[in-house]
């Protein structure tokens, strides 16, 4: 079965072609983070725009790559939640309109499921059941993966997602949108313990995070050195904020898996990049003998690969939309499509 895959939800435009869920037959992505860097920033208004500008171009472009016509399309798949409404809207649209032209099926898909999805078409053998830390900008939480369209969310932040922690610690520190890798980079040339920083414990939900008080935290420290004219260890800053970023994701999730009884764990969006947390992932399945799963840098970030991997299984289950489907700011992982007014 051959998904023509959609994914607009913040700022990059991705089609992809993906067989029977885990084979890509090709996987167009278009960054606007140029463009938002400008600004620190995504702004939704102008990620909208370009989304509308391109997302054709990049479908016909992701057909003739995957060496397909239209009419060997049988599904159109599209990210509808949770993500900017505008830019979400563009992808639903033009979905919408394929589906409709095609006359072929069209397979809404949750955000977050892609990304787990991703490991999907980097593991051709992982099947769930498994815990999932599905780590990116708008998004951290942990997921017990019982199927592949039946999860619950086991733990989340309070506030900040992980991503976003990054990038607005790197943005304290003078460093570019988005923040995620320009701080591992400065973090990679200093002392990992040359500030104390807070690790927010949530009473009574162990898998619960909170990163508002980190990121104060370097907030305060930058300023105060700031208003006294005083240097910052910035590179030391950054490899301490990673270790707590690290130290908030990667005990509790090895800590949800003992509970639940996992021996799979896997990683997912974007801040599975990082090199710091891969690495303290690594070194904990490797004391506990569990098996990690992180997909390689080009899944790791949004695309649309992962949401046709996911739509194949939606499709499966039954997982449809008609001419009437809506985008949704915000929307659970484990929230029922058929719930959708
Ligand atoms: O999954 P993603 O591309 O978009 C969302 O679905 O939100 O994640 C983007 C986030 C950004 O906050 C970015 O700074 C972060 O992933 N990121 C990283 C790294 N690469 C990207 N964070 C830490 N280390 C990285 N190497």
């Amino acid at each position: 079965m051959n998904i023509l895959a959609i994914e607009s939800s913040c700022d990059e435009t991705a089609v992809s072609v993906v067989r029977d869920g885990r084979q890509v037959l090709s996987d167009e992505v278009l960054s606007q983070a140029d463009m938002h860097a400008l600004y620190g920033g995504v702004v939704p208004e102008i990620a909208s725009r370009n989304h509308i500008k391109v997302i054709s171009r990049l479908a016909d472009s992701a057909l003739e790559k995957a060496g397909l016509t239209k009419a060997e399309i049988d599904a159109v798949a599209v990210t509808y939640a949770p993500g900017l409404i505008g830019a979400l809207l563009v992808g639903v649209n033009f979905a919408k309109a394929a589906a409709m032209a095609l006359g072929v099926p069209l397979i809404p898909v949750h955000h977050v499921r892609g990304h787990i999805a991703a490991n999907y078409v980097a593991f051709p053998e992982l099947e769930p059941p498994f815990l999932c830390l599905a780590i990116s900008g708008g998004n951290t939480i942990i997921v017990d993966v019982r199927g592949y369209t039946d999860m619950s969310v086991i733990g989340s932040t309070h506030d900040d997602a992980a991503g976003e922690c990054f990038d607005k610690a790197a943005r304290v520190l003078g460093l570019p949108y988005p923040g995620g890798r320009p701080m591992q980079e400065l973090a990679e040339k200093g002392d990992d313990r040359a500030y104390k920083l807070p690790n927010a414990r949530i009473d009574g939900r162990p898998y619960d995070m909170s990163f508002s008080g980190l990121k104060t935290a370097v907030v305060n420290i930058a300023h105060t050195a700031g208003q006294k004219g005083e240097e910052i260890d910035r590179a030391g800053l950054a490899a301490s904020f990673q270790r707590a970023v690290s130290e908030a994701l990667v005990p509790r999730t090895m800590s949800a898996a003992r509970e639940l009884g996992y021996d799979k764990i896997v990683v997912a969006g974007g801040v599975a990049a990082n090199k710091r947390v891969r690495a303290d992932f690594e070194e904990a399945c490797r004391a506990e003998g569990k098996t990690l799963f992180v997909p390689p840098l080009r899944l790791c970030g949004d695309n649309g690969a992962m949401i046709g991997a996911q739509a194949y299984y939606e499709y499966l289950a039954g997982t449809r939309a008609g001419a009437e489907l809506n985008a949704y700011a915000t929307r659970e992982i484990d929230a029922d499509f058929s719930d959708l007014g």
